[in-house]
């Protein structure tokens, strides 16, 4: 069996990209060479791995953890089942971030870091930034700072713990999270099963980590510091109305390159 025949057999049953992507990984190969070398023979050992990942996939696993890597921000980014797939969207919220941090030396908090997603996009795009990166779950934290040494972004440190008590007497200029935000009884949720559900459901409809946040952050930000929020597409009102009576200011809605809000934005005055 041939490249070429291995992905208009596969092509049938999973998306193009996906089977591209797995015979790239089969071949240890980016993904142009897959086109650039059709007449490529598999090994059969080759052939046998396509095969076993080629089911799994069809059985509804992310290509991600068949791959074992995700790419964000332009980033490879390892992710096992203890991290969250970083998703695009999330892009949204650092980009968001980048615009209205000054490039001045910043401590930046990233909470909730999954793979390191938010925290090494950041690092990426700032080297004076001081970056602090949190998990509740060591396993997640580890392979979020896999990540940052694989890529070379030493000035992110990682710290295990309960959202901001982890970080107990830092004060930040930015405070930036996508915690946990579907409620439990989301219907979306039998589509993610393979994804930790610790990282995606939160208790009160999916409010319940975003209030947690909104309170904690004004004990650790600096005067007019920021928080920023990834949170449902349709929480706006219900995280911002918090933000509000919780005495921040400036508030701003984030959207997604699709223009669905994405993410709450705000500064806190004292
Ligand atoms: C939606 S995921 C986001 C992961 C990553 N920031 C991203 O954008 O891809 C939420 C993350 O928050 C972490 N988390 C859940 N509860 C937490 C808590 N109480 N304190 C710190 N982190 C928590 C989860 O382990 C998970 O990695």
């Amino acid at each position: 069996v041939n490249v070429r025949q291995a992905l208009v057999y596969a092509s049938q049953w999973v998306d193009k990209l996906d089977a591209e992507l797995l015979l790239g990984h089969c071949l240890r190969v980016a993904r142009p060479h897959v086109y650039a070398w059709p007449e490529q023979l598999l090994t059969p050992l080759q052939q046998q791995q396509f095969i076993d990942l080629f089911e799994q996939r069809q059985a509804g696993k992310p290509v991600a953890y068949l791959t074992g890597c995700k790419e964000f921000w332009s980033l490879s980014l390892q992710v096992d089942e203890h991290t969250l797939i970083p998703r695009p969207d999330t892009e949204s919220i650092v980009e968001l971030a980048l615009r209205k941090l000054p490039r001045t030396v910043q401590t930046i908090v990233d909470l909730g870091t999954g793979s390191g997603a938010i925290a090494l996009a950041l690092a990426f795009e700032c080297r004076l930034w001081s970056i602090f990166a949190t998990d509740l779950h060591l396993a997640t934290l580890q392979r979020a700072k896999a990540n940052a040494q694989r890529l070379g972004l030493n000035q992110v440190q990682f710290v295990a713990g309960d959202w901001l008590t982890a970080l107990n007497y830092l004060q930040a200029d930015a405070i930036i999270a996508n915690p946990p935000y579907i409620a439990a009884d989301d219907v979306h949720l039998a589509a993610l099963c393979y994804e930790p559900q610790a990282a995606l459901v939160a208790a009160d409809q999916g409010l319940a980590d975003l209030f947690t946040l909104i309170e904690q952050a004004k004990m650790q930000l600096k005067q007019g510091g920021f928080l920023l929020l990834e949170h449902g597409f349709d929480q706006s009102a219900s995280v911002q109305a918090k933000m509000r009576q919780a005495g921040y200011q400036s508030i701003e809605t984030c959207y997604d390159l699709t223009g669905h809000a994405r993410g709450s934005f705000a500064r806190y005055m004292r």
